[in-house]
């Protein structure tokens, strides 16, 4: 059975009218027909760069120009000579592919909402993964199905999660995240790919989401968001919060098949991608940008090894667990017997947080992360801070 959105969205979303805003009627001239208020805001010290974002208007629903730029980035890191990902022939990204959200966030809940029925669909994920899925799940009533990772490399267990989805037809989301969090492990592009074929094979009324939020910590050409036009029941979410260093502006990108991107759109709260956020967004994604970004990345990488060897030289620590894909990566804390230890961990993460004021993440009650704490690379100051005050704390302990 060929991809057919109409047997995969939910009943009541197919039949989704997009709200239309005045500026969708008309954009220019005298326009007072949206209850703005032209008087503009009452700020004293409003800077020119922002009356020049004209806040009293609403926002550009559409964000035409930010989607384009980002499709942009993306086709031509993927079309670069050593790119894992190349673009399905003659099918570049277009800006019909893209919806945005507050954060990718809003649509990890939306895709829930448009495409599982609460109460009687499911959603299939891949412990240890994000926080967030069993979060959304929960608040829409929806039934979780673990397929754990494959806990010796942090991959997924393609066979089983097919046999799974065999089992039952009433899953109607994957959700993986490449790079993991909290693995830090990118889920391997070709495992991705089998995935994808033995779904078409299996002609299953569903879609296969990767939450790709730090993908360009991996290397470049790794995204699988450029094979969204060849195989249609693949979404990627990427973000502006990570190695763009823009959590603040809740930025979240959802790739689809238009059909999937159209219905994505129709959904969301209208304005939902303010005038600072797209501005911001806009020069987060010029080419110069882009080059910025990219020797942010580099720096960020180099950085977390010479983190992590300085970390593996502390007594009281063990071994790096997961990868380091990411901005982050796993590290053991042991107890006096040499192993990992989640009690021991949890009284160095709060020591270190309530008598030195650095504030890691303990992770040791994840499938497969006993004893780990979750540490994000900082700048070489508070990388510094962080060892000197583990040090100490792990001396005491
Ligand atoms: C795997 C993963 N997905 C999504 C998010 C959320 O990102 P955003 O800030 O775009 O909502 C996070 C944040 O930590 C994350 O770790």
């Amino acid at each position: 059975m060929p991809f057919d959105i109409k047997n995969i969205a939910r009943p009541n979303i197919l039949t989704l009218e997009p709200y239309t805003c005045a500026r969708d009627l008309f954009s220019t001239g005298t326009l007072l027909d949206a209850n703005e208020n032209t008087h503009g805001p009452s700020i004293p010290d409003l800077t020119e760069a922002e009356k020049s974002l004209e806040l009293f208007r609403y926002p550009d629903p559409h964000q035409a120009e930010l989607k384009q730029q980002i499709c942009d980035f993306r086709n031509s890191e993927a079309s670069l000579p050593d790119s894992a990902v190349k673009i399905p022939n003659g099918k570049p990204l277009t800006i019909a592919n893209l919806s945005l959200g507050v954060g990718s966030d809003e649509s990890i809940d939306s895709l829930i909402r448009c495409f599982v029925a609460p109460g009687r669909e499911k959603m299939l994920i891949c412990p240890p993964n994000y926080g967030m899925y069993n979060i959304c799940a929960k608040v829409n009533d929806v039934e979780l199905v673990k397929v754990p990772l494959d806990l010796t490399n942090f991959q997924p267990q393609t066979d089983l999660i097919i046999e799974t989805l065999k089992a039952d037809p009433s899953i109607k989301l994957i959700y993986l995240t490449s790079p993991g969090n909290p693995t830090a492990v990118k889920i391997e592009h070709e495992k991705i790919i089998e995935l994808l074929q033995a779904i078409e094979a299996l002609d299953w009324n569903g879609l296969f989401v990767v939450d790709e939020a730090y993908i360009d910590f991996s290397p470049i050409g790794s995204s699988v968001s450029v094979l969204v036009n060849q195989y249609p029941n693949l979404v990627v979410l990427q973000t502006l919060s990570k190695a763009f260093g823009l959590a603040g502006i809740r930025l979240g990108i959802c790739f689809a098949d238009p059909s999937v991107a159209l219905i994505q759109n129709s959904m969301k709260y209208p304005y939902n991608i303010s005038n600072l956020t797209s501005d911001v967004a806009i020069r987060a994604t010029t080419k110069e940008a882009l080059a910025e970004m990219r020797q942010k990345v580099f720096d960020i990488n180099a950085k977390g090894k010479k983190l992590i060897q300085d970390l593996l030289a502390l007594d009281g620590l063990g071994k790096q667990v997961g990868g380091f894909d990411s901005n982050f990566f796993l590290i053991e804390v042991l107890n006096k017997q040499g192993e990992p230890d989640n009690e021991t961990a949890i009284k160095v993460h709060m020591r270190l947080a309530e008598d030195k004021a650095v504030v890691v993440r303990f992770r040791g009650t994840e499938l497969g992360c006993k004893g780990c704490l979750r540490i994000t690379v900082g700048t070489d100051e508070e990388n510094k801070t962080l060892v000197k005050e583990l040090k100490a704390v792990l001396a005491d302990i």
